[in-house]
């Protein structure tokens, strides 16, 4: 495994996330940013609940994946740099890579997130279950999803080179629309200033509208969504270095709101509080509701329209036979 590429280093740096913390909380509504819900902890914690059965979007993309596989690395041409934004446990990630292996088709494999300690144990781990002189060069890579895009522009690795992009686990939905197009046109940007041959993503989609099913997989029974939840208050104390929040007094709420077709995963301050982030106070309200995570469901038309608005087209799908989840190629219209 090569040393890791520090893609936005000033991401980690406290005054970075004093700032981050605070635009978080002045927002509407009122939201924890990602650096904070996904630390080592939090990413840890959500390797658990990806094994609970009620947990469905983990076992149903993996489905999808194991019964397409061949035709979904026949989108990956060999000698192919292979990006996967927020790559987590990297056990789906596993599938792919083991895949290509099989074929023996090199690329360079890159797994972006957020912490770096997380990247460098699931890599590991990846590495013991691959085969020895395997063809898949796997590389970390730290920062957000946001530096991606300026990576992809400036990196030598991707000239003369076929990128794909992999997006699993239903993250894009985590995004607001302005977020993904964002994120799309940068992709796009990097794509035209850069010498990459061609760009493809691969978008793992969940469009679930079943609300039984969809508050036992966000509300676990076993308390790991609230633990997981409430784990973002003690990252922001760990971050800072002092008890900004007290994690006991906030409730975890979480609802699927059908109007907007999506769960919110929220906590709820059960006093009145005023704190003091970046030299202004912050004043919450008892049961305020503070967004941790939102999970859209998004159905193919929904999907494709948001790609549209950015210049990409949805060009081949792969369904789950049951459930609705779905795999995506998504490419740039011509
Ligand atoms: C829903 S989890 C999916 C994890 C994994 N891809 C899977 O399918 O199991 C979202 C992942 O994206 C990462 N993530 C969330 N926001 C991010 C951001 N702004 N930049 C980089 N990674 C991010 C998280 O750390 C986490 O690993």
């Amino acid at each position: 495994m090569t040393k890791s590429t520090e893609v936005d280093e000033t991401a980690v740096a406290r005054a970075t996330m004093v700032k981050l913390l605070a635009e978080g909380l002045r927002a509407n509504p009122p939201r924890i940013p990602a650096q904070f819900v996904w630390d080592k902890e939090g990413l840890q914690l959500f390797e658990k609940i990806t094994q609970c059965e009620d947990y469905y979007p983990f076992a149903a993309e993996g489905n999808v994946l194991k019964f397409n596989i061949d035709r979904i690395l026949d989108t990956i041409s060999p000698g192919a740099v292979v990006l996967e934004l927020g790559s987590g446990s990297l056990e789906k990630t596993g599938i792919i890579l083991e895949g290509l292996c099989r074929l023996q088709r090199p690329v360079d494999y890159y797994a972006l997130d957020l912490s770096q300690k997380e990247l460098d144990r699931t890599l590991d781990r990846l590495a013991q279950t691959m085969p020895k002189n395997s063809c898949i060069r796997c590389h970390p890579l730290l920062g957000t999803y946001e530096a991606s895009a300026e990576w992809l522009a400036e990196s030598r690795v991707c000239h003369d080179r076929d990128v794909t992009i992999l997006w699993l686990g239903s993250s894009i939905a985590n995004e607001t629309d302005t977020e993904i197009r964002k994120l799309l046109e940068g992709f796009a940007s990097a794509y035209s200033r850069s010498r990459i041959r061609t760009l493809q993503l691969l978008v793992g989609v969940d469009g679930s509208q079943d609300s039984t099913q969809l508050s036992r997989a966000y509300d676990l029974s076993n308390d790991l969504s609230r633990r997981f939840a409430l784990n973002s208050l003690g990252s922001i104390n760990r971050s800072l270095g002092y008890e900004v929040f007290d994690p006991t007094a906030w409730r975890f709420r979480g609802a699927w709101n059908p109007v907007k077709m999506q769960y919110e995963t929220c906590l709820s301050p059960t006093t009145k509080m005023e704190i003091y982030i970046d030299g202004e106070a912050i004043e919450l309200a008892a049961g305020d509701l503070v967004r941790v995570i939102t999970s859209r469901k998004l159905d193919r038309l929904s999907l494709e329209k948001l790609v549209f608005g950015a210049g990409f087209s949805v060009t081949q799908s792969w369904k789950h036979g049951t459930c609705n989840y779905g795999l995506y190629q998504i490419e740039m219209l011509e």
